[in-house]
């Protein structure tokens, strides 16, 4: 089995490489934000560190930190979950290894654009990506519905959305849960992006009913919430026998995720979305989408997350590679994301370097 490397991650190395040999180069490449940890999580990361916190700890986490994330979820997103109901991982990235793995093998929806980790996942697990389209990048419960077979294991949602940051609404989510309860599938909702939505609100899909809730597994993550994705600290909720499962895989893949980052966790939790945080991203985001409509190049503005998704003429990956070589600018191509003719700027960065990339993509192209 050949798994492709991730390609963000590649492209934000070689602008990062650039830079430390001199090379003026202005990343919109990156899928972090800017923004800094919380002053307590820090702390909690240093107590932690001088009390000796050093053992391995339970492999989904420690309660403390799994009651922390049910006081979230019932908070941030009005569901009811117990600790029995949740798991703690290095990253979402690893929780959904864990569901993807638990579930499998069998098929996985995914609606086009996508993450670029959802079928390198699936494919790691024996299974199948069924892609769907999309409306205007807009997820419809009728479009998945054509690709609903008997080998269907679980819809793949991701709302606000990478890299279109499209966020789908509560009327539509109510079709999608209709169909997975009709048809009996499980739903993986990944919300890591849910302190970033603009003009609209977020809805976890699980928060629509019961039923609908213990066919979801609902996951989060402090990377981009708390501005800690170096801290690897990502989490689930969900059925209680699923999530044993989960944790069973992840026992025998990385046993727990990192002692102190998990006391960090509890503190960096008690913080919500941040208006301050959501404002200056809002002013970003209409900076560059209106700088890069004014040279030419049609962007919608994102309703969440923190990316501008462009339509181009021509080969994403070609653009990408020449606006870095000449132009000095690093974005990513749509084409991983399952879009040849698309490319995505993040704009988690300081609006000086948004004015700067757009003036120099203004001459590229
Ligand atoms: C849609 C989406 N899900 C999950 C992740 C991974 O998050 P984590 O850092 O918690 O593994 C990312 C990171 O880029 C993402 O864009």
């Amino acid at each position: 089995m050949k798994v492709t490397p991730s390609l963000t991650l590649a492209i934000t190395a070689k602008a990062k490489r650039m830079k430390e040999q001199g090379v003026d180069v202005v990343s919109l490449a990156a899928g972090e934000p800017d923004t800094l940890p919380p002053e307590p999580a820090k702390e909690a990361a240093i107590q932690a560190v001088k009390d000796n916190f050093a053992q391995y700890t339970a492999e989904s986490g420690i309660n403390e930190l799994k009651e922390a994330i049910v006081k979230k979820f019932k908070r941030d997103n009005n569901l009811d979950y117990k600790t029995d109901n949740v798991i703690v991982s290095n990253g979402a990235k690893q929780v959904l290894f864990n569901a993807v793995f638990a579930l499998g093998p069998g098929d996985f929806i995914v609606p086009v654009p996508f993450w670029l980790t959802y079928p390198e996942q699936v494919k790691m697990a024996q299974s199948k990506t069924v892609f769907c389209q999309t409306d205007n990048n807009q997820f419809k419960a009728d479009l998945i519905a054509e690709k609903i077979s008997r080998d269907t294991k679980a819809i793949i949602l991701n709302s606000p959305n990478n890299p279109s940051g499209a966020v789908v609404s509560k009327a539509e989510l109510k079709r999608i849960a209709d169909l997975a309860l009709n048809h009996n599938i499980m739903v993986l909702s990944d919300e890591v992006y849910e302190y970033f939505t603009y003009d609209v609100e977020h809805v976890s899909i699980a928060s629509l009913g019961p039923e609908i809730r213990e066919k979801t597994v609902t996951i989060n993550s402090l990377s981009k919430s708390s501005g800690v994705p170096g801290w690897r600290i990502g989490y689930a909720a969900g059925p209680v026998d699923l999530v044993k499962d989960m944790s069973a895989i992840q026992s025998h893949v990385t046993s727990n995720p990192c002692s102190i980052a998990q006391k960090a966790a509890v503190k960096a939790l008690d913080f919500g979305k941040n208006p301050a945080v959501l404002k200056e991203y809002r002013e970003r985001r209409d900076l560059m989408v209106d700088g890069l409509n004014s040279i030419g190049l049609n962007c919608q503005k994102p309703a969440g997350a923190f990316y501008c998704w462009v339509k181009i003429n021509g080969d994403s990956m070609d653009f990408c590679s020449k606006l870095l070589e000449q132009s000095k600018v690093a974005i990513i191509p749509g084409e991983p994301f399952g879009m040849k003719d698309y490319v995505r700027l993040s704009y988690a960065v300081p609006k000086e370097k948004i004015k700067e990339a757009i003036k120099k993509i203004k001459e590229f192209v």
